[in-house]
């Protein structure tokens, strides 16, 4: 599917102010929660993205009625009628945050059949440890001919310890066990801020969730759930890719409506390549004006450094002072972002889980493609520094995770237009 290209030309240093989004790793599971309440759910600061209209469509198709009110500038959600419960395949195809549906149809309705989501150009992406939580809270799983089922009269709380911190099993488990029979307890566990976000949501409409932010949670399962309003989280990942983006283009921006302590990992690194970080309670101004010296990066769960933010660095490290090494050690293919950079003239080696990143004086425009959302976001800042044009296709990849990326980015100085 191409649906359009931006043409970037080499920018001037970024200046000026730019303000964030709702967070879209945070808003995507609180909206999947929505299907256990019995009462509306107003989200405040829900972001404009593609991957947004997407679940919004598939929980209507489910029997939610959902509406986004202009003047409250909220997107409600009310799921007290839940018509079906299973989704089809192009719907989850498209998203594979989709699965998060199944923790909380489970719960709500006692069985749920879905698609099990593919993989996508970061690895296959497995959904054993959702699965796996499901099962030890008393759910029967079957899976045939690319589908999954799981029926449970009752699930009951169980004590879970995951395998791999993963992100989307500990929110789904989460969802699930807030309408369990007894209590659930779920060790090393992600401890993301969007766990958090997603805990303080359900805890409004009446869970009974501890520990959210930790390496072990605990749900007391309750009858029902009611409705709330809930403001999202800013979105850390846009924060820092904006962040990296003045840095690479020795700019200087204050990025405002961000929480720094969720930010903590890239402001470390970025302050290693010599950038300065002037931090205060809702904004940070980030100015380079040197040399940028090179720095090894390894990608951890929360609170290492983001994976999401590994293409983004990588554009920085590319035209950095010296040779860095950049491990990628959450997905087992996360480079895809590499050939696209090598077109621009980056000098990398791929070994293994490790990318060798020997910065260059001079990156040079290309026609490149976006091979995931944060791939794309880092071409763009690429195409800044280079000289020459740049043209990205495959550009609905970015539309996904950034609203109207072009905008900000325009307000900043940057030369570039969507075609
Ligand atoms: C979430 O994906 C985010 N997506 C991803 O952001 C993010 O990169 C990732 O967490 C890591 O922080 C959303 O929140 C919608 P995981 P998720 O389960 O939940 C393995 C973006 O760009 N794993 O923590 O799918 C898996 O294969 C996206 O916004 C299993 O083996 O991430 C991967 O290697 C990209 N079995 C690792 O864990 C499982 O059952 C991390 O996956 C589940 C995961």
């Amino acid at each position: 599917m191409n649906c359009g290209k931006f043409i970037i030309q080499n920018s001037p240093p970024l200046r000026g102010r730019v303000t964030i989004g709702g967070s879209k790793n945070s808003v995507l599971p609180i909206m999947a929660a929505a299907l256990l309440t019995e009462e509306k759910c107003s989200l405040f600061d829900v972001p404009e993205l593609s991957d947004v209209y997407v679940l919004e469509k598939l929980l209507k198709q489910i029997g939610a009625c959902t509406e986004w009110d202009t003047k409250r500038k909220c997107l409600s959600i009310e799921a007290k009628r839940i018509v079906k419960t299973e989704a089809d395949y192009d719907l989850v195809g498209q998203m594979r945050a989709s699965f998060l549906i199944m923790g909380p149809l489970l719960a709500k309705t006692g069985e749920v059949k879905l698609p099990l989501p593919g993989g996508c150009a970061i690895g296959t992406r497995p959904v054993d440890l959702h699965l796996k939580g499901f099962s030890a809270m008393g759910a029967e799983i079957s899976q045939e001919h690319g589908y999954v089922w799981a029926k449970a009269k009752k699930l009951a709380g169980a004590h879970i310890y995951l395998d791999f911190p993963s992100v989307g099993a500990t929110e789904n488990i989460i969802m699930a066990a807030t309408l369990a029979e007894g209590t659930t307890t779920i060790e090393n566990c992600a401890n993301e801020p969007e766990i958090v976000d997603l805990s303080n949501f359900l805890n409004s409409c009446g869970a009974q969730i501890r520990g959210a932010g930790t390496d072990t949670v605990r749900i007391n399962g309750v009858e029902k759930l009611y409705g709330c309003d809930h403001t999202v989280i800013p979105d850390r990942i846009e924060a820092g890719t904006f962040m990296i983006a003045a840095a690479a283009t020795n700019g200087d921006i204050t990025v405002e409506n961000i929480v720094p302590d969720h930010l903590k990992p890239i402001i470390a690194k970025l302050r290693e390549t010599g950038v300065t970080i002037e931090e205060s309670p809702t904004k940070i101004r980030v100015s380079n004006s040197g040399i940028i010296k090179a720095v090894d990066i390894k990608t951890l769960p929360y609170p290492g450094f983001p994976s999401d933010l590994q293409a983004p660095f990588m554009s920085m490290l590319s035209h950095a002072n010296g040779i860095s090494v950049v491990t990628e050690t959450v997905f087992e293919n996360r480079f895809m972002h590499v050939g696209e950079f090598k077109r621009m003239g980056a000098d990398i080696k791929i070994d293994s889980r490790s990318a060798v990143v020997e910065g260059v004086s001079k990156l040079t425009g290309a026609q490149v493609k976006a091979t995931d959302l944060r791939a794309g976001a880092a071409l763009i800042i690429n195409a800044l520094i280079a000289d020459g044009e740049t043209e990205i296709s495959d550009i609905h990849h970015i539309d996904r995770g950034y609203h109207r990326i072009e905008d900000k980015f325009l307000k900043l100085g940057a030369r570039m237009h969507r075609v």
